[in-house]
């Protein structure tokens, strides 16, 4: 009964199936070309051809089967166009905000996909339905299998499944269609373009339990769990059946630790049954951010004694409880929360992240000491769930809209059924800044609708609202469990006083906008000091909010607006800039000064670290603002081995000196419980050759895994050169390939995917960044970073099978 993983290498097919059940990916081998939102013989006539008027046919577009896409582009999934074009300048908000791609209603030749896959499929016993599941599609997507329409979905960010069992040919080829239409955005930030997330193909009993509808979760009460396990079995059989359900609970390694006993269904055609089973564990291990700790849950559908459906997920059991006096309790103790908003693209590939990416960034944020994520604006992927239920990152997991028409009803059900199972998710969010409504009666309503559905599809959670209002209360905010603050720190304590039983968070706070290794304003181009100074005016720096959230009990804690710097919302400047300056880190996930500033408050590791660089040439004698972020007790500043006094560090905050700048070493020192910890900058020589650091050496030959390779321009003495901007090339021999640069630079207009036979990247202040995807066959990768006139890096991977 255990699930079997099969990975099938044959065509780049990657399966996995249960006894009843079995799931294709989808990614590899499509065909990609632009349609055409104003012109229909440019978008292969569709809007001249009938294509609703009869079922199944769709001649002379290129939703008919026989259509010949010989020519167009093959592509992976997945896949995110938009990354790939040039940045385009557009005076407009909507084309600003969403980082200068030529994608919407401005750009027709540019806003449609198509997408073509052909794909075959073998029958399996009992397994007589078949379903097509798409993780993600950036938007207003229509689908076609062979010729037969099946749906459209709206939403840029929640996926859908369709069942085609009736279109659906086994043994033969079957030719899936998708028409994407990016011209409406969804949001006011980079949404890339296109199918960015997987897809799948389902093969499954007419008797079974749909994806979403297992549902487990626990209570927790002396030393003991009580788990339910709620099975929702479908009857799509023509005949009513008879069916029992039966469920268990293995440990990680798959030991039974827990069993039901088997319940019967009958079903009529098209019904539903829902079977609610609990199983008590003693002693159980609680699911922590330090200890995330994933028992596996598993239910049956037997017909007739025969095995027709089983489901495996993994889930974790911890309590969850918010006290509008005290805080936020994780397993009955208290927790602040240390979040971070995010968008989901990355540099080099936008939103169509690789998996393991998921994991790079939920780490890096880990490291900084972050303990929860906010999935700003819209449901995440499912993997980035996956990376924070392993590593141990809270979610609050957003709705993207605060609108309760059957569409967004159906997005808000479809985002909780999908990921209710999820320990890391810990507060559900019905919306963002409903500026037209929040604060009168129709956004009440709608958030009681809302409200409503959550606790009907999710009893074990609660939610927010992540309102930009002070202390308000009329509206959203009279109705809402947990009432979150977008900024405004100022308002919290009055608030609190007037609502001292509802918990609150700041759902965005601080927003100090920074360019890794700029240390002064640089209108022209676009970038901003990378230190905590600038903040715009509805925002505030890392230390007035972070100050009140650690000092006041009832401060459940905040996310920073943001932990990466994501494309689009170029602030405070336009044009050149291209992208976001809120992260705590860049683009690429390169630390700016402030994540010291974090990483020393968020965590209990010893953190000393010193800013600006000390490369200043033409400041000889001049005064240079050098700030300390460490959480040492006190910290003694030295300028080539010369006191510049000690001070004593104040908590949640920074040092600053004013140091005349004179080349050389500067060194702090301090004493955290006595032991003493360091850092120091020094002025470097000129870059003399590149460094390559991946994040791991070897990587599975998949054709998924990536290794991420940061590279830094070093001077004779190793030390990066902090100004550097030299331009690397990139060679890779072997069968693995690029995937993305990138290089932190919030005005670069360098593209970020393969130009003119060249993988290339300028460094920006020393770094820069190369994505490489395996490939399917095992063996020895070499990169080499060159940059001209410096010695190249050389770096040896290993692909294993
Ligand atoms: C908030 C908004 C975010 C982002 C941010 C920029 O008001 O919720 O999505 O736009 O401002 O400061």
């Amino acid at each position: 009964m255990q699930k079997t993983l099969l990975f099938l290498g044959l065509l780049g097919c990657i399966c996995f199936s249960t006894q009843a059940q079995r799931i294709t990916n989808l990614d590899s081998d499509w065909r990609f070309h632009f349609g055409h939102a104003a012109l229909p013989e440019k978008d292969f006539n569709y809007s001249l051809a009938t294509i609703f008027s009869k079922s199944g046919g769709a001649a002379q577009t290129a939703i008919d089967p026989k259509f010949v896409d010989t020519t167009w582009t093959k592509i992976n999934i997945p896949h995110d166009w938009a990354v790939s074009l040039p940045f385009v300048y557009d005076p407009s908000y909507e084309v600003e905000s969403h980082g200068y791609k030529p994608v919407g209603g401005r750009f027709p030749e540019t806003s449609i996909g198509w997408y073509r896959k052909r794909f075959t499929v073998s029958p399996q016993a009992g397994l007589d339905r078949y379903a097509l599941q798409f993780d993600g599609i950036f938007r207003n997507a229509s689908v076609w299998l062979n010729g037969f329409y099946v749906g459209t979905n709206q939403s840029g960010y929640v996926g859908i499944t369709y069942d085609v069992t009736d279109y659906i040919q086994v043994d033969k080829e079957n030719v899936l269609v998708v028409r994407v239409d990016a011209t409406q955005y969804e949001g006011w930030f980079y949404e890339g373009a296109g199918i960015y997330r997987h897809v799948w193909l389902q093969q499954f009993n007419s008797l079974h339990v749909a994806d979403g509808d297992f549902f487990v979760h626990s209570k927790i009460e002396g030393k003991k769990a009580t788990v339910t396990l709620e099975t929702t079995v479908t009857n799509k059989n023509f005949s009513p059946s008879d069916c029992t359900v039966a469920t268990y609970i293995t440990t990680r390694e798959g030991k039974i630790i827990g069993k039901s006993s088997e319940q019967q269904l009958y079903l009529t055609t098209n019904q539903q049954g829902t079977v609610k089973q609990k199983i008590t564990l003693n002693n159980p291990l609680l699911w922590d951010i330090d200890n995330p700790y994933l028992y596996r849950a598993v239910t049956v559908v037997k017909q007739k004694g025969k095995i027709v459906d089983q489901h495996k997920i993994k889930f974790g059991i911890r309590s969850v409880a918010f006290e509008g006096k005290k805080g936020f309790f994780l397993n009955e103790k208290p927790l602040k929360i240390k979040g971070t908003n995010n968008h989901q693209d990355h540099a080099g590939v936008g939103s169509a992240l690789p998996d393991d990416l998921q994991y790079y960034r939920i780490k890096l944020l880990k490291e900084m000491g972050s303990n929860a994520y906010r999935a700003s604006h819209h449901s995440p992927t499912r993997e980035l769930l996956e990376a924070c239920d392993s590593l141990g990152m809270l979610v609050v997991d957003e709705q993207r809209l605060l609108n309760s028409s059957a569409e967004y009803l159906d997005q808000f059900t479809r985002l909780i059924k999908r990921d209710r199972n999820h320990p890391s998710v810990f507060l559900w969010s019905i919306g963002n800044e409903e500026g037209w409504i929040q604060k009168n009666d129709f956004g009440k309503r709608i958030a009681l609708t809302l409200l409503a559905k959550q606790r009907e599809l999710d009893p074990s959670r609660t939610s927010t609202y992540a309102a930009d209002m002070g202390n308000e209360f009329p509206g959203v905010n009279e109705v809402i469990p947990i009432r979150g603050f977008n900024y405004r720190q100022y308002a919290v304590a009055d608030y609190h006083k007037d609502h001292p039983d509802q918990p609150l968070v700041g759902t965005e706070m601080g927003s100090t906008v920074t360019t890794r290794g700029i240390y002064e304003k640089d209108p022209v181009r676009a970038y901003v000091p990378d230190q905590d100074i600038t903040a715009p005016w509805w925002a505030s720096k890392a230390e007035d909010w972070w100050r009140l959230a650690a000092e006041n009990d009832y401060w459940m804690g905040g996310f920073v607006w943001t932990g990466f710097d994501y494309r689009g919302e170029p602030t405070p400047y336009k044009w050149p800039n291209i992208n976001s300056h809120f992260g705590i880190l860049d683009m690429c996930g390169f630390p700016k000064n402030i994540y010291y500033y974090y990483k020393s408050w968020w965590t209990d590791e010893e953190v000393m670290h010193i800013s600006p660089h000390w490369n200043w040439p033409d400041k000889v004698g001049q005064p240079i603002d050098v700030w300390v972020n460490t959480n040492a007790d006190d910290v003694e500043l030295f300028l080539n081995g010369k006191s510049l006094g000690k001070k004593v560090m104040p908590r949640n905050s920074h040092l600053k000196w004013s140091v005349p700048y004179e080349p050389g070493k500067l060194e702090a020192v301090g004493y955290k419980k006595g032991k003493r910890i360091t850092a120091q900058v020094e002025t470097t020589g000129t870059p003399n050759r590149v460094s390559a650091t991946p994040n791991r050496v070897q990587c599975q030959a998949n054709g998924t895994d990536i290794i991420v390779v940061n590279l830094s321009i070093v001077d004779a003495a190793g030390r990066e050169v902090p100004v550097a901007d030299n331009r690397i090339q990139f060679e890779l021999t072997g069968e693995a390939k690029i995937i993305g640069v990138g290089n932190g630079d919030p005005s670069s207009h360098e593209p970020d995917q393969w130009v003119n036979g060249t993988w290339q990247r300028n460094a920006f202040n020393g770094k820069c960044q190369v994505i490489i995807q395996a490939g399917t066959t095992a063996g020895p990768v070499q990169l080499k970073a060159t940059a001209n006139g410096l010695q190249a890096a050389t770096l040896t991977l290993t692909q294993t099978k």
